[in-house]
Protein backbone atom coordinates (compact mmCIF):
# COMPACT_ATOMS: atom_id res chain seq x y z
CA UNK A 1 0.00 0.00 0.00
CA UNK A 2 1.15 3.58 -0.71
CA UNK A 3 0.25 5.63 1.75
CA UNK A 4 -2.08 4.48 4.86
CA UNK A 5 -4.65 6.92 6.62
CA UNK A 6 -6.21 7.05 9.76
CA UNK A 7 -10.01 6.50 9.51
CA UNK A 8 -10.66 5.51 13.19
CA UNK A 9 -13.64 7.02 14.98
CA UNK A 10 -14.57 8.70 11.36
CA UNK A 11 -18.40 8.91 10.42
CA UNK A 12 -18.99 7.72 7.01
CA UNK A 13 -21.56 10.10 5.89
CA UNK A 14 -21.06 11.50 2.20
CA UNK A 15 -18.83 10.12 0.03
CA UNK A 16 -17.96 14.09 -0.32
CA UNK A 17 -16.33 13.98 2.28
CA UNK A 18 -13.23 11.75 0.59
CA UNK A 19 -10.53 12.01 -0.93
CA UNK A 20 -9.25 10.33 -4.29
CA UNK A 21 -6.24 9.28 -2.45
CA UNK A 22 -8.51 7.71 0.96
CA UNK A 23 -11.17 6.23 -1.84
CA UNK A 24 -7.88 4.56 -3.39
CA UNK A 25 -6.68 3.12 0.19
CA UNK A 26 -10.59 1.95 1.45
CA UNK A 27 -10.27 0.38 -2.12
CA UNK A 28 -6.84 -1.57 -1.20
CA UNK A 29 -7.88 -2.55 2.04
CA UNK A 30 -11.13 -3.99 0.88
CA UNK A 31 -8.87 -5.90 -1.55
CA UNK A 32 -6.74 -7.30 1.12
CA UNK A 33 -10.03 -8.43 2.82
CA UNK A 34 -10.73 -11.39 0.12
CA UNK A 35 -8.85 -13.75 2.12
CA UNK A 36 -10.40 -13.09 5.37
CA UNK A 37 -13.91 -13.27 3.69
CA UNK A 38 -13.33 -16.81 3.51
CA UNK A 39 -12.16 -18.07 6.03
CA UNK A 40 -12.71 -15.37 8.71
CA UNK A 41 -10.55 -13.54 11.57
CA UNK A 42 -11.13 -12.32 14.75
CA UNK A 43 -9.79 -8.52 13.94
CA UNK A 44 -12.83 -7.12 15.65
CA UNK A 45 -13.69 -9.27 18.37
CA UNK A 46 -15.85 -8.07 20.98
CA UNK A 47 -16.46 -5.14 18.95
CA UNK A 48 -20.81 -4.53 18.47
CA UNK A 49 -22.11 -3.05 15.44
CA UNK A 50 -25.71 -1.77 15.84
CA UNK A 51 -27.82 -1.69 13.07
CA UNK A 52 -30.12 1.10 12.83
CA UNK A 53 -32.81 0.54 9.96
CA UNK A 54 -35.97 2.86 9.27
CA UNK A 55 -36.40 1.21 5.69
CA UNK A 56 -36.50 -1.67 3.89
CA UNK A 57 -33.04 -3.06 2.98
CA UNK A 58 -31.66 -6.35 2.05
CA UNK A 59 -28.50 -6.48 0.91
CA UNK A 60 -26.94 -3.79 2.87
CA UNK A 61 -28.21 -4.61 6.12
CA UNK A 62 -27.38 -8.68 5.82
CA UNK A 63 -23.36 -7.28 4.58
CA UNK A 64 -23.02 -5.30 6.86
CA UNK A 65 -23.76 -8.37 9.28
CA UNK A 66 -22.05 -10.82 7.26
CA UNK A 67 -18.94 -8.33 7.32
CA UNK A 68 -18.95 -7.67 10.71
CA UNK A 69 -19.19 -11.55 11.99
CA UNK A 70 -16.64 -12.70 8.99
CA UNK A 71 -14.35 -10.24 11.43
CA UNK A 72 -15.26 -12.15 14.35
CA UNK A 73 -17.59 -9.10 16.39
CA UNK A 74 -21.46 -8.86 16.75
CA UNK A 75 -24.33 -7.67 15.41
CA UNK A 76 -27.92 -5.88 17.27
CA UNK A 77 -30.12 -3.73 15.83
CA UNK A 78 -33.67 -3.69 14.12
CA UNK A 79 -35.14 -3.69 10.72
CA UNK A 80 -38.40 -2.72 11.79
CA UNK A 81 -38.60 0.61 14.01
CA UNK A 82 -42.42 -0.55 15.12
CA UNK A 83 -40.39 -2.94 17.63
CA UNK A 84 -38.28 -0.17 19.03
CA UNK A 85 -39.34 3.03 21.06
CA UNK A 86 -39.11 5.36 17.99
CA UNK A 87 -42.37 3.93 17.14
CA UNK A 88 -43.49 5.77 21.01
CA UNK A 89 -42.50 8.86 19.51
CA UNK A 90 -38.84 8.81 20.30
CA UNK A 91 -36.35 11.03 18.31
CA UNK A 92 -33.41 10.08 16.43
CA UNK A 93 -31.20 11.98 18.51
CA UNK A 94 -32.31 10.23 21.58
CA UNK A 95 -32.13 6.65 19.75
CA UNK A 96 -28.34 7.42 18.84
CA UNK A 97 -27.84 8.44 21.98
CA UNK A 98 -28.96 5.30 23.95
CA UNK A 99 -27.84 2.73 21.03
CA UNK A 100 -23.92 4.43 21.53
CA UNK A 101 -23.98 2.78 24.90
CA UNK A 102 -24.48 -0.86 23.40
CA UNK A 103 -22.83 -0.71 20.66
CA UNK A 104 -18.66 0.54 19.07
CA UNK A 105 -20.25 2.10 15.29
CA UNK A 106 -23.65 2.32 14.31
CA UNK A 107 -24.97 1.45 10.26
CA UNK A 108 -28.02 3.81 9.84
CA UNK A 109 -30.58 4.01 7.44
CA UNK A 110 -33.34 6.33 7.02
CA UNK A 111 -35.77 8.12 4.64
CA UNK A 112 -34.62 11.38 5.47
CA UNK A 113 -32.08 13.39 3.95
CA UNK A 114 -30.17 14.66 6.78
CA UNK A 115 -30.82 11.65 9.10
CA UNK A 116 -27.38 10.04 8.85
CA UNK A 117 -25.76 13.58 9.43
CA UNK A 118 -27.89 14.58 12.41
CA UNK A 119 -27.07 10.71 13.76
CA UNK A 120 -23.22 11.43 13.41
CA UNK A 121 -23.44 14.70 15.01
CA UNK A 122 -25.25 12.75 18.25
CA UNK A 123 -23.76 9.92 18.63
CA UNK A 124 -19.64 9.57 20.03
CA UNK A 125 -19.34 6.20 17.88
CA UNK A 126 -18.53 6.33 14.39
CA UNK A 127 -21.88 6.17 12.35
CA UNK A 128 -21.61 5.36 8.59
CA UNK A 129 -24.52 6.11 6.39
CA UNK A 130 -26.27 3.36 4.62
CA UNK A 131 -28.65 5.38 2.66
CA UNK A 132 -30.75 8.77 3.09
CA UNK A 133 -33.40 9.16 1.70
CA UNK A 134 -33.00 10.29 -1.99
CA UNK A 135 -29.62 11.85 -0.78
CA UNK A 136 -26.76 9.47 -0.55
CA UNK A 137 -25.73 5.68 -0.35
CA UNK A 138 -21.60 6.32 0.23
CA UNK A 139 -20.85 2.58 0.88
CA UNK A 140 -22.57 1.69 -2.04
CA UNK A 141 -20.65 3.77 -4.29
CA UNK A 142 -16.92 2.62 -2.60
CA UNK A 143 -18.39 -1.43 -3.84
CA UNK A 144 -19.73 0.01 -7.29
CA UNK A 145 -15.48 1.63 -7.71
CA UNK A 146 -14.44 -1.78 -5.96
CA UNK A 147 -16.01 -3.67 -9.11
CA UNK A 148 -15.43 -1.57 -11.57
CA UNK A 149 -11.52 -1.66 -10.39
CA UNK A 150 -12.33 -5.30 -10.22
CA UNK A 151 -13.55 -5.94 -13.92
CA UNK A 152 -11.46 -3.04 -15.69
CA UNK A 153 -8.31 -2.59 -13.58
CA UNK A 154 -8.89 0.97 -13.56
CA UNK A 155 -11.44 3.86 -13.39
CA UNK A 156 -9.66 6.77 -14.80
CA UNK A 157 -9.80 6.58 -18.62
CA UNK A 158 -13.30 4.97 -18.79
CA UNK A 159 -17.04 6.00 -20.34
CA UNK A 160 -19.93 5.68 -17.73
CA UNK A 161 -23.07 5.95 -17.97
CA UNK A 162 -25.50 6.00 -15.18
CA UNK A 163 -28.75 5.53 -16.35
CA UNK A 164 -32.43 5.53 -15.09
CA UNK A 165 -33.67 7.12 -11.85
CA UNK A 166 -30.99 9.75 -11.36
CA UNK A 167 -33.63 11.96 -9.49
CA UNK A 168 -34.23 10.05 -6.66
CA UNK A 169 -32.06 7.19 -6.69
CA UNK A 170 -29.35 7.79 -4.03
CA UNK A 171 -26.77 5.77 -5.02
CA UNK A 172 -26.19 7.41 -8.12
CA UNK A 173 -25.91 10.93 -6.44
CA UNK A 174 -22.71 8.77 -4.11
CA UNK A 175 -21.26 7.46 -7.36
CA UNK A 176 -21.19 10.34 -9.12
CA UNK A 177 -19.80 12.46 -6.69
CA UNK A 178 -17.23 9.57 -6.49
CA UNK A 179 -16.56 8.84 -9.70
CA UNK A 180 -15.96 12.94 -10.31
CA UNK A 181 -12.65 12.32 -8.46
CA UNK A 182 -11.57 10.62 -11.11
CA UNK A 183 -10.86 11.18 -14.70
CA UNK A 184 -14.07 9.78 -16.35
CA UNK A 185 -16.35 10.44 -18.96
CA UNK A 186 -19.69 10.46 -17.17
CA UNK A 187 -23.22 9.87 -19.40
CA UNK A 188 -26.21 10.80 -17.79
CA UNK A 189 -28.97 8.37 -19.20
CA UNK A 190 -33.03 9.29 -18.08
CA UNK A 191 -36.39 10.16 -18.52
CA UNK A 192 -36.42 14.05 -18.26
CA UNK A 193 -39.04 13.58 -15.30
CA UNK A 194 -36.15 11.93 -14.03
CA UNK A 195 -32.78 13.68 -14.05
CA UNK A 196 -29.66 14.32 -11.99
CA UNK A 197 -30.07 16.91 -9.16
CA UNK A 198 -28.64 20.19 -10.35
CA UNK A 199 -26.58 20.70 -7.14
CA UNK A 200 -24.93 16.97 -8.00
CA UNK A 201 -24.23 18.09 -11.73
CA UNK A 202 -22.83 21.81 -10.52
CA UNK A 203 -20.88 20.10 -8.03
CA UNK A 204 -19.35 17.89 -10.27
CA UNK A 205 -18.79 19.55 -13.69
CA UNK A 206 -15.74 21.26 -13.28
CA UNK A 207 -13.95 18.49 -12.51
CA UNK A 208 -15.18 15.91 -14.76
CA UNK A 209 -16.62 16.11 -18.36
CA UNK A 210 -20.55 15.32 -17.84
CA UNK A 211 -23.30 15.19 -20.54
CA UNK A 212 -26.95 14.06 -20.42
CA UNK A 213 -29.07 12.20 -22.19
CA UNK A 214 -32.70 10.87 -22.99
CA UNK A 215 -31.51 8.08 -25.74
CA UNK A 216 -29.50 5.37 -24.22
CA UNK A 217 -28.50 3.95 -27.93
CA UNK A 218 -26.35 7.81 -28.57
CA UNK A 219 -23.60 6.55 -26.12
CA UNK A 220 -23.78 2.90 -25.48
CA UNK A 221 -21.53 1.46 -28.25
CA UNK A 222 -18.87 3.47 -26.48
CA UNK A 223 -19.05 2.48 -23.02
CA UNK A 224 -17.77 0.44 -20.90
CA UNK A 225 -19.53 0.72 -18.00
CA UNK A 226 -23.61 0.71 -17.71
CA UNK A 227 -25.12 1.49 -14.22
CA UNK A 228 -28.36 1.06 -14.40
CA UNK A 229 -31.21 1.70 -11.19
CA UNK A 230 -34.77 1.01 -10.15
CA UNK A 231 -37.31 3.73 -10.23
CA UNK A 232 -37.66 4.59 -6.69
CA UNK A 233 -41.46 4.67 -6.81
CA UNK A 234 -41.57 5.10 -2.82
CA UNK A 235 -39.77 8.24 -3.39
CA UNK A 236 -42.58 10.23 -5.48
CA UNK A 237 -44.55 12.56 -4.33
CA UNK A 238 -47.36 12.32 -6.81
CA UNK A 239 -47.89 8.62 -8.05
CA UNK A 240 -49.14 9.93 -11.19
CA UNK A 241 -45.88 11.14 -11.96
CA UNK A 242 -44.39 7.69 -11.48
CA UNK A 243 -47.19 6.17 -13.74
CA UNK A 244 -45.57 8.52 -16.17
CA UNK A 245 -41.97 7.00 -16.26
CA UNK A 246 -42.79 3.48 -14.88
CA UNK A 247 -41.08 0.89 -17.40
CA UNK A 248 -39.88 3.36 -19.90
CA UNK A 249 -36.35 2.06 -20.16
CA UNK A 250 -35.29 -1.77 -20.05
CA UNK A 251 -32.12 -3.14 -20.62
CA UNK A 252 -32.18 -6.90 -22.72
CA UNK A 253 -30.09 -8.77 -25.17
CA UNK A 254 -31.67 -6.83 -28.19
CA UNK A 255 -30.32 -3.13 -26.41
CA UNK A 256 -27.10 -4.95 -26.21
CA UNK A 257 -26.13 -5.65 -29.24
CA UNK A 258 -24.97 -2.50 -29.66
CA UNK A 259 -22.29 -2.76 -26.52
CA UNK A 260 -18.87 -3.13 -26.51
CA UNK A 261 -17.94 -6.97 -25.98
CA UNK A 262 -16.61 -5.86 -22.75
CA UNK A 263 -19.00 -3.58 -21.28
CA UNK A 264 -20.16 -4.27 -17.81
CA UNK A 265 -23.80 -4.01 -16.41
CA UNK A 266 -24.39 -2.97 -13.20
CA UNK A 267 -27.25 -2.29 -10.55
CA UNK A 268 -27.41 -1.76 -6.91
CA UNK A 269 -30.79 -4.31 -6.96
CA UNK A 270 -32.95 -4.55 -6.04
CA UNK A 271 -34.57 -5.06 -9.72
CA UNK A 272 -37.65 -4.41 -10.69
CA UNK A 273 -37.87 -4.60 -14.72
CA UNK A 274 -35.39 -2.31 -16.17
CA UNK A 275 -33.09 -5.28 -16.88
CA UNK A 276 -34.48 -8.17 -18.31
CA UNK A 277 -33.70 -12.00 -16.72
CA UNK A 278 -32.11 -12.61 -20.13
CA UNK A 279 -29.06 -10.68 -19.51
CA UNK A 280 -27.89 -12.76 -16.13
CA UNK A 281 -26.34 -15.38 -18.21
CA UNK A 282 -24.26 -12.95 -19.88
CA UNK A 283 -20.80 -11.75 -19.35
CA UNK A 284 -22.36 -8.25 -19.55
CA UNK A 285 -24.13 -8.91 -15.70
CA UNK A 286 -21.81 -7.78 -13.09
CA UNK A 287 -24.73 -6.89 -10.63
CA UNK A 288 -24.84 -10.13 -8.46
CA UNK A 289 -21.25 -9.83 -8.12
CA UNK A 290 -21.28 -6.35 -6.46
CA UNK A 291 -23.59 -7.80 -4.11
CA UNK A 292 -20.40 -10.16 -2.94
CA UNK A 293 -18.57 -7.49 -3.07
CA UNK A 294 -20.05 -5.27 -0.68
CA UNK A 295 -19.05 -7.79 1.97
CA UNK A 296 -15.23 -6.94 1.68
CA UNK A 297 -16.00 -2.84 1.25
CA UNK A 298 -17.85 -3.15 4.42
CA UNK A 299 -15.09 -5.36 6.32
CA UNK A 300 -12.55 -2.67 5.41
CA UNK A 301 -14.94 -0.07 6.39
CA UNK A 302 -15.67 -1.37 9.85
CA UNK A 303 -12.04 -2.55 10.35
CA UNK A 304 -10.98 1.08 9.39
CA UNK A 305 -13.47 2.88 11.69
CA UNK A 306 -12.89 1.30 14.39
CA UNK A 307 -9.46 1.71 14.62
CA UNK A 308 -8.01 -2.22 13.55
CA UNK A 309 -6.44 -0.90 10.56
CA UNK A 310 -4.64 2.35 10.63
C1 LIG B 1 -30.46 0.76 -3.11
C2 LIG B 1 -30.92 1.70 -2.04
O1 LIG B 1 -31.44 1.28 -1.00
O2 LIG B 1 -30.71 2.89 -2.25
N1 LIG B 1 -30.31 -0.55 -2.69
C3 LIG B 1 -29.12 -0.94 -2.14
O3 LIG B 1 -28.76 -0.51 -1.06
N2 LIG B 1 -28.35 -1.75 -2.85
C4 LIG B 1 -31.13 0.91 -4.41
C5 LIG B 1 -32.62 0.87 -4.50
O4 LIG B 1 -33.35 0.73 -3.51
O5 LIG B 1 -33.10 0.97 -5.64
Amino acid sequence: MKRRYDFTNRDIVSIRGFTREEIDYILEVSHSMEPLAERGSDMLRGKVLAELFFEPSTRTMLSFQTAMYKLGGNVIGFAEPGVSSVWKGESLADTVRVVENYSDVIVLRHPLEGAARLAAEYAKVPVINAGSGAEEHPTQALLDLYTILKHKGRIDGLSIILMGDLRYGRTVHSLAYALSLYDVDLHLVSPDLLKMRREVIEDIKDRIKVTEHTDLMEILPDADVLYVTRIQKERFPDLGEYEKVRGSYVIDLNVLKKAKDDLIVLHPLPRVDEIAVEVDSTSFAKYFEQTKNGVVVRMALLALVLGAIK
